[in-house]
């Protein structure tokens, strides 16, 4: 019998595999589809204070190798997720894995509010299954001139903090794979305070119809997910793992169990699933189902060994 469970910065998961945000609604869409036994927590979908509309249609665009999107973050608020999302979540799965909310904000302040509103709601018995924040810092920090939080080691340092100081959830920072260099990012989150990274968001990316010689989406740009930016994502986990101790949730292109092993042995604690829940709803049972086999062929007692096991 393999140990599956591992420790994510203080997140208890009884598998290794998650669902990444955006690409499993806020959980409970998938009753039926998948055995949730088999996940290790599930991700929700970004939110903020305030309900956003995200951007106009069309926002997402097939391409070879993955998907562009440009849904621009559409969500609820704070107040709607924890008063009828959440409860819905635990009363719609049964043995619900814990939820990983993803946050995000215009500025450092909203971060802060966000997590302080989660925090209180985790302890809470209608808010019990909130498991972990996850921030999403590739989004504009409106209030201070419209850069990225994640692209700035020194103002990511402080949104870490600021959002540190208002909870005791583990405290997962998404990164944003569009750096040159990932390791100041990573020291930035460790310096602050953070207990895990996961990675990777998607990458900028642009589909042109060249028929009418307009861009696809009507944000004119998105972000390219799936099969195609999955080695460039092994190598940032690669990267990220031997700058820091903390434990990294990996994603990126996870559509079989052979691409979370990889994570795994880069130095993945866990993984996610995303865009490919979209062709396959069971797609993360598989995934964890491959990754038991694979340690019973190989002679892995527990699948935490698998971290950073490359030889
Ligand atoms: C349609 C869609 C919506 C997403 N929404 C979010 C989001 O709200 N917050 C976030 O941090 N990442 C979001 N992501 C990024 C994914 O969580 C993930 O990091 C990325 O897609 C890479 O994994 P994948 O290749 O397995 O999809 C979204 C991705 C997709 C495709």
């Amino acid at each position: 019998m393999i140990d599956t469970s591992v420790d994510l910065g203080g997140l208890r998961m009884a598998t290794p595999v998650a669902t990444a945000s955006g690409t499993f609604g806020y959980g409970f869409e998938y009753v039926g589809a998948l055995d949730y036994s088999k996940l290790g927590a599930v991700t929700a979908k970004g939110i903020r204070l305030n309900p956003w509309p995200g951007n106009g249609m069309p926002r997402h665009c097939e391409v070879a190798g993955g998907l562009v999107n440009a849904i621009g973050l559409q969500g609820t608020g704070i107040e709607h997720f924890l008063d009828i999302t959440v409860p819905h979540y635990m009363e719609q799965v049964r043995n619900a894995p814990p939820m990983i909310v993803n946050i995000w904000g215009g500025s450092v302040e909203e971060y802060a509010e966000v997590a302080r509103r989660l925090t209180e709601a985790a302890a809470t018995e209608e808010g019990r299954i909130i498991g972990a924040i996850e921030c999403n810092v590739s989004c504009p920090n409106v209030k201070e001139g419209g850069h990225t939080f994640g692209q700035d080691p020194a103002v990511l340092n402080r949104l870490v903090k600021a959002v540190r100081e208002k909870t005791t959830l583990p405290l997962i920072v998404k990164l944003a794979p569009n750096v040159p260099d990932i390791r100041p990012y990573v020291r930035a989150c460790e310096d602050g305070g953070a207990d895990a990274l996961s990675m990777i968001n998607t990458i900028p990316a642009m589909v042109i119809d060249i028929e009418k010689r307009r861009p696809v989406l009507a944000n004119r740009t998105g972000g390219l997910s799936g099969r195609g930016i999955h080695p460039a994502a092994v190598k940032l986990v690669y990267d990220a793992h031997n700058a820091t101790k903390l434990p990294i949730l990996a994603m990126g292109g996870v559509y079989e169990a052979k691409d979370a092993i990889e994570f795994m042995l880069a130095g993945a604690t866990a993984v996610a699933v995303g865009t490919a829940t979209f062709t396959d709803p069971s797609v993360a049972e598989k995934v964890y189902d491959g990754m038991v086999d694979y340690c019973e062929r190989h002679g892995f007692a527990s699948v935490a060994d698998l971290t950073a096991a490359l030889v």
